[in-house]
């Protein structure tokens, strides 16, 4: 992390996970346990959680997040929902292109790109997510390919807008596998995104951008990885659902 140039900001992708009973039982248990944070502290709950996550978190430091929208204003698309309808509700995050949505839902660069336009349009601060499958690691593609997500991802994004773009470079075979990447590997990615960016726009668009590592990210190696000074966060999974595990890495990303 470099604080002194951009904030660091902890988020838990819930994933499909947690009733809105659930829900009321994590976030009460959390807000005590993260309200000294100096970071960032996000939630991206489901869709049916939202409006108990938004109302539980008044008035706190928690903000709350979903984990994908549509990049059409409304019409029949059946199933989605807009981002729009997001705002409305008090919702200020929103998670775009998770690579369980590249993988199982058909999502693509391109579709990444129009769901972050109209996200940030809408006002929402987006988690854009990118990240390269074991295979194209094993190929030594990994810095192409996460450039390349990048750059098709914010492709027509302003760099005002940017401002309201973090990035979470989620290596594949490191989620729900318990398999994290060396904070070198994570940090390594987490700069060349960062180069990318600079290229898009300019270095002080670059060196403001929070970057955060996600994939098997935990309380026990949470300020290892922190400690890189291009990981400015993490895009935590398994270890958000459990408020304990949330709040040990939240503090060691306030340090
Ligand atoms: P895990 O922390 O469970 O590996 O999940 C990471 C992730 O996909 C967060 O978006």
């Amino acid at each position: 992390m470099n604080k002194q140039l951009r904030k660091a900001v902890i988020a838990g992708n819930w994933k499909m996970n947690n009733t809105r009973f659930e829900t009321k039982a994590l976030i009460e248990e959390l807000i005590p346990k993260v309200k000294d944070a100096d970071c960032g502290v996000v939630v991206c709950v489901p869709f049916t959680d939202l409006e108990t996550a938004v109302n539980l978190t008044k008035g706190t430091n928690i903000k709350v997040g979903a984990q994908n929208c549509h990049f059409e204003a409304k019409g029949a698309f059946t199933g989605e929902i807009s981002a729009s309808m997001l705002t409305e509700m008090g919702v200020e995050y929103v998670v775009i292109g998770h690579s369980e949505r590249r993988q199982y839902f058909g999502e693509t660069d391109a579709t990444v790109n129009k769901r972050v336009k109209a996200a940030v349009d809408a006002g929402l601060t987006v988690i854009l997510c990118v990240g390269e499958m074991l295979v194209d690691r094993e190929n030594g593609v990994t810095d192409e390919l996460v450039a390349m997500q990048t750059k098709i991802a914010l492709g027509g994004v302003s760099k005002e807008k940017l401002s309201q773009i973090i990035i979470a470079y989620e290596p594949v075979w490191a989620i729900g596998t318990g398999k994290t990447a060396t904070a070198d590997q994570a940090n390594e990615v987490c700069a060349v995104i960062r180069a990318t960016v600079e290229k898009l726009y300019d270095k002080v668009a670059a060196d403001a951008l929070t970057i955060q590592y996600g994939g098997s990210m935990n309380a026990g190696n949470a300020a290892e990885l922190l400690s890189k000074p291009d990981v400015d966060g993490g895009l935590i999974g398994g270890a958000s659902l459990k408020a304990p595990d949330f709040a040990a890495i939240v503090e060691a990303a306030s340090k």
